[in-house]
Order: structure tokens, then C-alpha cells, then sequence
């Protein structure tokens, strides 16, 4: 709790091209909740280097991630947006936190297996303590809620498994943080098999709308989604094509899965396509518009990179110090 309001915290990889899972599934509903929370959003580059990054690159794209956040519509006059590498806190906490965390229970988390098996030839120490880096940013900020996709589950049961086992050695220390997914876009499907999940790392480009396509090639990339011959339009997972493109209409436009499936009975596959293609565009057009006029203030994102990653230092700071105190470190003389 922080000034009378809970603690929300996420935070968002600046790696690869984001999508519109990544939208849908945690970004939006970052900022519907942005209101009612203390929220903290991180670009967390430091997870990023657990594969290797172009130094240029990752800049680029960590800068552009912060801005997208604002261009969402996140305030941050209210949020603390900062990137995570300017919080020396969470890599602090982090090794802490590696010292009340079990190898078995790393061995068992499926995002390692999965980016281990795809680089295989980087299998880092730091891509294997993902998860707790991942603890330590949601830790510091005595988090009530995490807004995050399926996919983060796995990671916030770990999360929550190491906070309660430090409250339990030390006494009441963190906040045990709940997960919040949303009802619809929770885990958006990729286009051209949609029975694995939307991502970045997708070797192919019409699997994922990316944030940044222009509205021909969301268009066209809808398109050519892979359905079903069923020819119908139902909401069921036998069907888990049109499942997933009656997934994106709704998220996109607010309509109820319901009200969705009445209004494209007895309709084509092709008419439901155009209606996502269309429902997309809609949202991710005034979001590259306003992207790009933010990109070209300069000083005024500069500003907020400074003043909200002093903020959110602070009250890193403070958890991080009564971590210490507890675990026995010398205190710090004034
Ligand atoms: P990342 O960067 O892979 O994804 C950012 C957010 O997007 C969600 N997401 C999806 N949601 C629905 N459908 C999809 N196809 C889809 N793909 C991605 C993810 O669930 C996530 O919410 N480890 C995290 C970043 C992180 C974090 C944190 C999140 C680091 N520390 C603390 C929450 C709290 C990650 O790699 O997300």
C-alpha cells in the first residue's frame, strides 16, 4: 500500500518487435488499470540481456518501449515508468533472492526449457535465474497485483513461493502479489498455427501482428490466418483459429464474446477476418501516430526517464534496506 492506494507492478521485455499479445494481453490493461493502483511499469532490459542484444539495438528499442507505454495512455505524471537498469535495487535484490531459491524449482519453469532448447549454444547462468530477477521486480515495490498474460503465470507462482518462504524465516517483509489476467486477449494465438501463442521470436513474420505494421499488412496478415473447414462461426476450442481472431475482435473492440458470435452467425470466414483486420487497425493506428510525435520530444521524454527512475528508486531503496536489516547486513553508517 502506497498513499492509500495498492501497488501494481509489470514490466515489458524491449526485445524483438513487440505484438499485439503483448498489447492485448498485458498493455491494455495496464492502462485501464493505471487509475485505481500506484502502478510501476519497467522496461526491463536488464531480463533482456539474458540473450544477446545488439548494444545499439537494445537502446533503441528500450527507449521506444518507454515511449509506447506513454502513447498507450499511461500518465507518467501518476505511473512510474523507468527502466529497470536504472534501479540498481532490483539486480541487488535479486542475488538475495537467488540465495532463498532452489535449483529444482528453476529446473522446472518451461520458458527456460523452451529458450534454452532455441539458443542453445547461450545457456547463461542469468537466463536460468530469470525468474527471480523477475521476483526482485515485483518484490521491491510491495506489489499487491500484476497485470501480466498466461504465459507469466509459471513465473508468478515462483514469485510468490519465495516471498512467502523469506516472510516465513523473517517475519512479515514482502507483500504476496496476486496475479491479475484479463477476461479477454489473455493469451492472443499466433495466425498461422494458433495453437501455440503470438511472439516476438516467431521465425514467421505473418504469425504475429507486430505493433509497428502498417494497416495493408495487418490487413493482409489477417487474411491469410489460418482457420478451419468447419464454416462456422463459433466460439469453441475445436475451432481455435476462429476462437483466436473472435479473441482479438473482442479485446479490440469491447464487444462481449457473446454479442461477437451473434453478430458473424451465418457469415463468412472472410467477412470475420476483414471485421479484425479492420478492429485492429483502428487501435494500433493512433498509437503509431502518437508514438511518433512523441518520439521527436525529446526533453520531455528525457525528463520522465530521469524523474521517474529517481522515484522508483526510492521505494526500491526502502524494501531493499529492510531486506538487508533483516538478513543481518551490517547498517549503513550516516
Ligand atoms: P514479455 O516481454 O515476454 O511480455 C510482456 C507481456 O506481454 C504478455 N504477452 C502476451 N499476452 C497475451 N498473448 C500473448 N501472445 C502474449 N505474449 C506476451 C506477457 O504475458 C507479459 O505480460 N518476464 C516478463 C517481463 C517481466 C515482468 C516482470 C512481468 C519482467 N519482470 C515483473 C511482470 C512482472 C516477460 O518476458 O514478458
Amino acid at each position: 500500500m502506497l498513499d492509500d492506494k495498492k501497488v501494481l507492478f509489470s514490466g515489458m521485455q524491449a526485445t524483438g518487435s513487440l505484438t499485439l499479445g503483448n498489447y492485448l494481453g498485458a498493455l491494455k490493461n495496464w492502462v485501464k488499470l493505471s487509475d485505481d493502483y500506484q502502478c510501476f511499469y519497467s522496461v526491463v532490459d536488464m531480463h533482456s540481456i539474458t540473450v544477446r542484444q545488439d548494444p545499439a539495438t537494445l537502446r533503441k528499442r528500450a527507449r521506444a518501449l518507454m515511449i509506447l507505454y506513454i502513447a498507450a495512455g499511461i500518465d507518467p505524471e501518476k505511473a512510474v515508468i523507468y527502466f529497470q537498469s536504472h534501479v540498481s535495487a532490483h539486480a541487488e535484490l535479486a542475488w538475495i533472492l537467488d540465495c532463498y531459491t532452489y535449483m529444482g524449482e528453476m529446473n522446472r519453469m518451461t520458458q527456460f526449457k523452451d529458450k534454452s532448447a532455441k539458443h542453445a549454444d547461450n545457456i547463461n547462468v542469468g537466463l536460468f535465474a530469470y525468474p527471480v530477477l523477475m521476483a526482485a521486480d515485483i518484490l521491491l515495490y510491495q506489489t499487491d497485483l500484476v497485470p501480466v498474460g498466461i504465459d507469466q503465470m509459471q513465473h508468478l507462482e515462483i514469485c510468490r513461493d519465495i516471498a512467502m518462504r523469506f516472510n516465513n524465516i523473517y517475519g512479515p517483509t514482502f507483500t504476496i502479489p496476486e496475479a491479475y489476467i484479463g477476461k479477454v486477449g489473455a493469451k492472443i494465438m499466433s495466425l498461422q498455427d494458433p495453437t501455440k501463442k503470438m511472439s516476438k521470436s516467431d521465425e514467421n513474420p505473418n504469425a504475429s501482428i507486430y505493433l509497428m505494421d502498417d494497416p495493408d499488412t495487418i490487413r493482409r496478415k489477417f487474411k491469410r490466418a489460418v482457420t478451419d473447414s468447419e464454416a462456422c462461426i463459433c466460439y469453441r476450442d475445436e475451432q481455435p483459429g476462429i476462437k483466436n481472431l473472435l479473441d482479438i475482435y473482442c479485446a479490440c473492440t469491447g464487444t462481449s464474446t457473446e454479442d461477437a458470435v451473434r453478430a458473424f452467425d451465418g457469415r463468412g470466414y472472410g467477412e470475420l477476418k476483414e471485421a479484425v483486420g479492420e478492429s485492429v487497425v483502428a487501435v494500433l493506428e493512433p498509437l503509431q501516430k502518437r508514438c511518433e510525435e512523441l518520439t521527436k520530444e525529446k526533453s520531455y521524454i528525457d525528463g520522465i526517464i530521469k524523474a521517474n527512475a529517481e522515484k522508483a528508486a526510492y521505494y526500491a531503496n526502502k524494501t531493499l534496506r529492510k531486506v538487508q536489516r533483516k538478513i543481518g547486513f551490517p547498517d549503513r553508517i550516516r
